[in-house]
């Protein structure tokens, strides 16, 4: 506001003061009022319109930060670890600052899509939690611990993965620590799964059998399947591709059938008749994981058209949308399961086991940090290796 703008007002104030005193019925001062509150209407929505424009302004902005970042390349520019099968284009180059990095979620290259999918399925879940606060008690209620743990992990492993695939492409090491983060993600959602079918999906056979193990063994597995993930990352290109994913896949899958057993279990005992509303969103996760484990291991698309998929269409972009799915339906069937059974898991969870459940939730992402800075010496020791020897 300019200064004789500034003078005016306070003149206008003053006659408006003068104007009470007098009983408030001068007509001349009621069109002053009128006139200060136009004007302070027109300043604030000038300034909205302002911002507007500010924003208006941010993909012109993004463009004159392209030119200064260097252009895609071709999988023969980049180092050999970094090559995906049947992607030929699209590589961001190396050794870039990590602005270039960060603004390169808005450039077109072979991760974009990748980045995005989890950045999406982010955002929902997080809309998803604030829906949920709104009926489920998340402080007070320690039944409602075990959703909280899994929408946690699940925001946790998208967060992660978003990140790997943005910032692993800068140099070597950055590859191993941010996709090592990745594998701690993908662990400690198998941690998350375990907690809700073990605690709202389980039935009473099932858990008289594997009470005391259930959850401790989750966590083992957790860790276990960080390791083999870590280890096929480690080996990436010293080892044939079909060891690399044994390594990947075999603990992996020996996580997913433990901590789903509970799930497996409901769904083969389940009758058309029983009426359970959340068999149908149990079913649907079990489907959206096996057919993103397909999509993981094989890379379908790209191998019969490699050279089309660099942008759209690779195996592992449809692997994030079906894994995204995935947990949708199962945070969906787990908020069934926490309001319709609660007679069920209240009885046979005893007070005092929920927290119990997080804290091992916490063990977990411990054991996960140490198999990761544990992978991270050796990594690091063998990439200082090679840089001697060149
Ligand atoms: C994309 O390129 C980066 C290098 O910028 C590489 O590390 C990564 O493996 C490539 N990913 C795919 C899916 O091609």
């Amino acid at each position: 506001m300019c200064l004789a703008q500034r003078r005016e007002r306070s003149f206008q104030l003053q006659a408006l003061k003068k104007n009470k005193e007098r009983g408030g019925k001068d007509p001349v001062c009621i069109t002053r009022l009128l006139t200060v509150m136009a004007t302070i209407v027109m300043e604030r929505i000038g300034r909205v319109f302002i911002s507007l424009q500010q924003i208006r302004e941010l993909p012109r902005m993004l463009t004159d930060a392209a030119p200064s970042m260097p252009g895609t390349v071709r999988d023969t520019e980049v180092p050999y670890y970094f090559r995906e099968r049947y992607v030929c284009t699209g590589y961001r180059p190396l050794y870039q600052n990590w602005r270039y990095y960060f603004l390169s979620l808005f450039q077109r290259h072979n991760e974009t899509i990748n980045i995005w999918t989890h950045l999406l399925a982010l955002l929902v879940i997080l809309v998803r939690l604030r829906q949920l606060a709104e009926t489920v008690d998340f402080v007070g209620d320690p039944h409602s611990w075990p959703l909280l743990i899994l929408i946690l992990s699940s925001l946790t492993y998208s967060a992660f993965s978003a990140a790997a695939h943005l910032l692993g492409g800068k140099s070597e090491l950055c590859h191993y620590i941010f996709f090592f983060l990745d594998y701690v993600g993908v662990a400690q959602y198998q941690y998350g799964s375990a907690i809700v079918h073990f605690y709202y999906a389980v039935d009473e056979g099932l858990h008289r059998h594997v009470r005391g193990i259930f959850m401790p063994a989750a966590t083992v597995l957790s860790c276990l399947s960080c390791l083999g993930c870590c280890y096929g990352k480690y080996f990436n290109h010293s080892l044939p591709t079909w060891v690399r994913k044994v390594c990947q896949v075999v603990p992996s899958a020996l996580a997913y059938i433990w901590d789903s057993s509970p799930v497996a279990k409901r769904l083969m005992s389940s009758s058309p008749a029983s009426n359970d509303p959340a068999i149908i969103y149990h079913f649907g996760q079990v489907a959206f994981f096996l057919s993103c484990s397909f999509f993981f291991t094989f890379p379908l698309l790209e191998r019969c058209f490699p050279g089309r998929c660099d942008f759209v269409g690779q195996s592992h972009q449809i692997f994030h949308v079906l894994l995204s799915c995935c947990t949708l339906c199962q945070i969906h069937a787990s908020h069934l399961d926490y309001v319709g059974r609660r007679k069920l898991y209240s009885r046979l969870h005893k007070s005092g086991e929920a927290a119990l459940f997080v804290g091992l939730y916490v063990v977990t992402l411990v054991g996960c940090a140490l198999v990761v800075a544990f992978m991270l010496k050796k990594a690091k020791q063998v990439l200082d290796f090679k840089a001697k020897s060149k």
